[in-house]
């Protein structure tokens, strides 16, 4: 872990105006989440357009369960890691404002983060495409999906954003609106190659942000957008930055 590169972090989240952290799949990867486009990632097991696009939900939607099943019980047993835990720790010190999250596990609130968007929706809800009952994750059992709903008996789709689908218009204008307000931009565990996800570490750049890359590998953003990448797993970089700046306070 590159020492420098963890004192910089700190000196940069202390003297930023307003620091956001932009979280993906990688974040979550050390609490036994698979990431999608990594070596063993979901997208080598299921294609995203047969699985993961919300024409494949309407027209094969048991096809589809079988892999929401798979995230359902991933997501559902998963524990926040030293990086949740990290960033929670942050807000605590009251030294970051926001996580915009493309992950739909919930561990940044497990972890007792407050302010979180969820910027693909959340694995932790389920509604009916009839009547919109909303169904709370915990009440089901595996054996209990594809689950139907109670009131209409329509099936249920958990409220995660599937490819071709709009991003929930609140967190959108939110997660831009703070991508335009902040002086630094902590983007962890992400390939930065959706959009308009993507577009939020860009926008910040474009504001005069400072953008630091945490990952286990350089990025589309990396060289262009960034202005620094530490490599390495976020449950290690994390906690490392965040004992550095408890250090310079
Ligand atoms: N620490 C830091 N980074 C990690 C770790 C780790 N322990 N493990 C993996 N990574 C990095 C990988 O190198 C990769 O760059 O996390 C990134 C994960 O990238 P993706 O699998 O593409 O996940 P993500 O960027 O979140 O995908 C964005 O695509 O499929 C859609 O909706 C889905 O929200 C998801 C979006």
């Amino acid at each position: 872990m590159n020492r420098q590169l963890i004192q910089k972090a700190a000196e940069d989240i202390l003297r930023s105006k307003k620091t956001i952290a932009f979280t993906g799949a990688g974040i979550s990867v050390e609490s036994g989440i698979p990431d999608f486009r990594s070596a063993e990632g979901l997208w080598q097991k299921y294609d995203p357009e047969e699985y993961a696009h919300i024409h494949a939900f309407y027209s094969d939607p048991d096809k589809v369960w079988l892999m929401l099943k798979d995230m359902f019980t991933l997501v559902m047993t998963a524990k926040p890691n030293p990086a949740h835990i990290g960033l929670a720790e942050l807000e605590q010190m009251g030294l970051l404002s926001t996580v915009i999250t493309q992950n739909v596990d919930g561990l940044h609130q497990a972890a007792g983060s407050k302010n979180v968007i969820e910027f693909h929706g959340s694995h932790r809800t389920l509604s009916c495409l009839k009547c919109s009952t909303t169904l709370d994750g915990a009440s089901l059992k595996i054996e209990d999906l594809p689950a139907r709903c109670p009131r209409c008996s329509s099936l249920l789709k958990p409220d995660v954003v599937f490819f071709g689908e709009p991003i929930p218009p609140k967190a959108q204008t939110y997660s831009f609106r703070e991508s335009k307000s902040c002086g630094t931009v902590l983007v962890i565990g992400t390939s930065a190659v959706v959009y308009p996800a993507a577009s939020i570490p860009i926008m910040a750049k474009e504001e005069g942000a400072t953008i630091i890359e945490i990952n286990m590998e350089p990025t589309p953003l990396t060289g262009q957008i960034s202005d620094y990448l530490i490599t390495g797993s976020a449950g290690k970089i994390i906690p490392a930055i965040v004992e550095e700046v408890r250090r310079q306070r």
